[in-house]
């Protein structure tokens, strides 16, 4: 009988963080400040952010240490186990083998528990008392209030309208860990009050919901504003993915050909790719695909340029491949792809082809999901099953080349919160959206006044 699933055990949890901008061939381009257009420094984010987390930003360490009361509360569902998914490759008759790490095995059913505890920790020890951020699908929400829970901390997140309406249960499960959730855009910023009066129906977007969050904690000199993805603390974090995953593969005796990650922000990709990215460096030959839906295409058909974070203009600019800020991608179900940037580590990363990335459009998604539950049994969240549809894709390449090819992807979350979507496609209430290249044009004209990065790319 053949290995389905490689654990870890507790004992061989790591104990450091992988720090990509240690080894960056070409090193990144400093965040502007949104105001004076020079570079920002540790003081101009320390209304938003503490210190500890400042430092992790802008740190140049290769490894960082993981506090043992992070690990502690690590320990409540990692190290998450690594499967071998032989009733997908038996069912797409492919010789490639396929290994996706479940990050859905947290409580909060994704990754991104892997930061919000961290970053709770560090507020926590800092002095902040409230933590106010974003969340699109409301996984990151959950998480952060999750998180705000084990350390005794309040929680106010902003969640995009559309998804508010949408996955209500989501709000359930933040304010059973004790925190407050809205739908974005709201009455109660001055950001959210100036884009509800120029467009009462928007859907809101994930920008819009940054720059609320950000002002509300700006307002409050106990509160500090959290961001779940695109930071370079947030993606030095979720490298304990990948991290496990390389001892797990070590156990399996395989390494990976092609490694797959869906990419909102980009953290869960980046989070499972940079410790192999580190391997790519040193020679050796991986094929990195970050996948993105084709409505909202940051990486395939966004310039790579300075942009702010958020719709209103409150963050710094960051360098990055970017549909402009005020890009309002379709309400699709995934929800937390729906993001106008992307981590300036991942367009780095892309820039210097050490990655590639794919586009694809919301019903292959769901196609690809309904086919891994029903071999592998799993129920994916919509982003997630952006990386089954292309690994989906990488396996029938591999058949029809004949490849035993090692595929290994992230499993980035659950979809059990998630049914309303599952439902809307198997009811043929979904379509594909092709987004013109008139929408994208519009958007990007916003930044044309915007400086450039030296690797401008248009
Ligand atoms: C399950 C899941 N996967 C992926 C993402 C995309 O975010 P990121 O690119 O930061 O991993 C999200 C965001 O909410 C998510 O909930």
């Amino acid at each position: 009988m053949k290995t389905k699933k490689i654990f870890l055990p507790e004992s061989e949890i790591p104990r450091q963080w992988y720090n990509i901008n240690a080894d960056l061939p070409t090193p990144m381009e400093p965040p502007l400040h949104p105001g004076t257009g020079q570079p920002v420094g540790p003081d101009d984010l320390s209304p938003i952010f503490p210190m500890p987390l400042i430092e992790q930003e802008v740190s140049q360490e290769r490894w960082i240490d993981i506090p043992e009361e992070v690990l502690e509360k690590y320990l409540i569902w990692r190290p998450s186990p690594l499967y071998r998914a032989l009733s997908l490759e038996k069912f797409l008759d492919t010789p490639a083998k396929i290994y996706f790490k479940n990050e859905g095995v947290s409580p909060a059913g994704s990754h991104k528990p892997n930061t919000a505890i961290p970053q709770a920790y560090y507020n926590k020890i800092s002095g902040t008392k409230r933590i106010t951020t974003e969340t699109g699908a409301g996984q990151w929400g959950s998480a952060l209030a999750f998180s705000c829970a084990l350390f005794g901390l309040e929680c106010k997140v902003f969640m995009v309208k559309v998804s508010y309406y949408q996955k209500p249960y989501r709000r359930m499960m933040m304010e059973t860990w004790g925190g407050t959730c809205i739908p974005s855009p709201s009455s109660e910023t001055e950001a959210g009050r100036k884009i509800l009066a120029e467009n009462p129906d928007t859907p809101g977007s994930l920008g819009i919901a940054i720059s609320e969050a950000v002002e509300a904690a700006v307002m409050d000199e106990h509160t500090k504003y959290s961001l779940g993805s695109v930071l370079n603390h947030v993606m030095l974090h979720q490298t304990i993915i990948g991290l496990e995953t390389q001892k797990q593969m070590a156990i399996a005796g395989d390494y990976p050909d092609v490694i797959i990650g869906c990419a909102g922000g980009g953290s869960n990709f980046a989070g499972l790719c940079l410790p192999f990215v580190h391997d790519k460096i040193n020679g050796r030959d991986i094929d990195i695909i970050a996948v993105e839906p084709t409505s909202c295409p940051t990486l395939t058909r966004g310039p790579f340029s300075y942009d702010f974070g958020d719709t209103c203009q409150m963050t710094p600019l960051l360098p990055m491949h970017t549909l402009g800020h005020t890009f309002v991608p379709e309400g699709i179900h995934a929800g937390g792809l729906r993001y106008h940037g992307m981590a300036p580590i991942v367009s780095q990363l892309l820039l210097d082809n050490l990655i590639r990335a794919e586009a694809i459009p919301q019903m292959e998604t769901f196609k690809a999901g309904i086919n891994f539950a029903k071999t592998e049994g799993f129920i994916g969240a919509p982003e997630t099953n952006h990386a089954v549809a292309a690994t989906i894709r990488e396996a029938l390449k591999a058949k029809e080349e004949g490849k035993e090819k090692v595929i290994l992807f992230n499993w980035s979350g659950h979809g059990l919160v998630d049914m309303a979507a599952y439902d809307a496609y198997l009811s043929g209430k979904l379509s594909d959206h092709v987004l013109a290249d008139g929408e994208i044009e519009r958007a990007l004209s916003d930044i044309a006044p915007l400086p450039k990065p030296k690797q401008f790319k248009g």
